[in-house]
């Protein structure tokens, strides 16, 4: 008699924390171990943004509260909204999570039927995988091309969709590549989403984290009224990955139902850490301090991969990713991993854990100093000579 459901059967680790754990292992024995493999900001967070919250848990915002998010958030994140992209949605557009992951779940469970499909970038976000394994829901996958720098398509995608897909899943900059779309592109993919009238999740996390030309947000065309359902959050431009707290931006029916799904699940966002975000939304901007140290790093570790001869990297236009092609090497991505871990000290992530389309790269995640980067490429280039 089987005892998990197909859908617990189908869901796989996350790679990301098995190459952690793989190092840590190694690190007891003694190895200095270098890292690239987590997605997060080596950042703390700034310092206004824990006063907030510690104060509002000293002043006793401990209860449960709306299960939208507390109105002064959603109020703040309406004027974010207009300030980046032009438009004020109302407070009921809003929905507050502990993080943007779960509102994946959420939005999917809301709008998608088991038999219908939806069409989504390859390689791309883990957390997207997932859900199509844990809820057998078909993706109808578009290949992003190392020679289009990473960028999707949008005729690809369109061509991609059919009779049964329910959503599309757009992610500008984007994880694991680094790919930031042109305005053009979005503007394309989300006018697909109109005329084949179907829903558009703009997975938006990476919005603040461009480095030449400024995000494009696929939600202006429709104001988030009709399809779009803007996701975006604090783990990243706030260095905020452990508090998990994020929000999506739709149409008030989906909204509606999504809060009753988080409802259901999680009760409602932890009250003490929304005032946190209020902070965060409110307070002063460090994302483009930020944003030039990321641009140094990734400076020296594209220039430093590309000196390699059996490694060629596109130079990522956003977010903290490289996605070198590793093909030269005659190894898979997978064993290259192994291998990166294993003989050079380096954790990195297979491109195949992003989905099929990854094989032939690895993930580096440059959250980390300019010393431990150059010291990377120095293992990697006498590891491959
Ligand atoms: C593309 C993308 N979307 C969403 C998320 C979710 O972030 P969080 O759940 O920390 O808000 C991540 C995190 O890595 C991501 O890379």
């Amino acid at each position: 008699m089987k005892s998990l459901t197909e859908g617990a059967e189908r869901l796989v680790p996350n790679a990301a924390f098995e190459f952690l754990a793989k190092a840590k292992a190694l690190e007891r024995q003694g190895k200095k171990v270098l890292h690239f493999e987590i997605g997060e900001p080596n950042f703390d967070t700034p310092e206004h943004i824990c006063e907030a919250a510690i104060k509002a848990l000293r002043g006793g915002k401990t209860r449960y509260v709306n299960s939208n998010g507390i109105l002064e958030l959603r109020e703040a994140i309406c004027e974010e909204v207009e300030k980046t992209r032009g438009f004020r949605p109302d407070v009921d557009q809003i929905l507050v999570a502990p993080g943007g992951n779960p509102l994946i779940f959420y939005l999917v469970s809301c709008v998608v039927e088991q038999h219908q499909n939806i069409a989504l970038q390859d390689p791309g976000f883990l957390t997207y995988y997932s859900v199509l394994k844990y809820t057998g829901i078909k993706g109808n996958f578009v290949r992003l091309k190392e020679k289009n720098e990473f960028r999707l398509d949008p005729e690809d995608l369109n061509s991609a969709i059919d009779d049964d897909t329910r959503l599309i899943i757009l992610n500008s900059p984007s994880n694991p590549t680094g790919g930031v779309m042109k305005k053009s592109e979005i503007e394309r993919v989300a006018e697909i989403a109109e005329e084949r009238d179907i829903y558009l999740l703009s997975d938006e996390i990476y919005s603040k984290m461009t480095y030449d030309y400024p995000h494009h947000s696929a939600a202006i065309r429709d104001q988030c009224n009709e399809r779009t359902i803007l996701l975006d959050g604090f783990s990243k431009s706030y260095a905020m990955t452990g508090w998990r707290l994020g929000y999506a931006v739709g149409p008030k029916e989906v909204i509606k139902k999504m809060s009753m799904v988080l409802e259901a699940t999680v009760s409602c966002t932890p009250d003490f850490l929304q005032y946190g975000g209020i902070a965060a939304l409110k307070g002063p901007q460090y994302v483009d301090d930020m944003m030039r140290t990321f641009r140094e790093r990734r400076d020296v570790l594209i220039e430093g991969l590309n000196s390699i001869p059996k490694l060629s990297c596109v130079t990522p236009q956003g977010a903290f990713y490289a996605f070198p092609n590793i093909t030269k090497t005659g190894m898979n991505s997978s064993e290259f991993a192994d291998f990166a871990i294993n003989e050079l000290g380096i954790a990195l992530l297979p491109g195949t854990a992003f989905g099929p389309g990854g094989e032939g790269y690895v993930r580096l995640s440059y959250a980390t100093s300019i010393e431990t980067i150059k010291e990377a490429v120095e293992r990697l280039k006498a590891g491959l000579r």
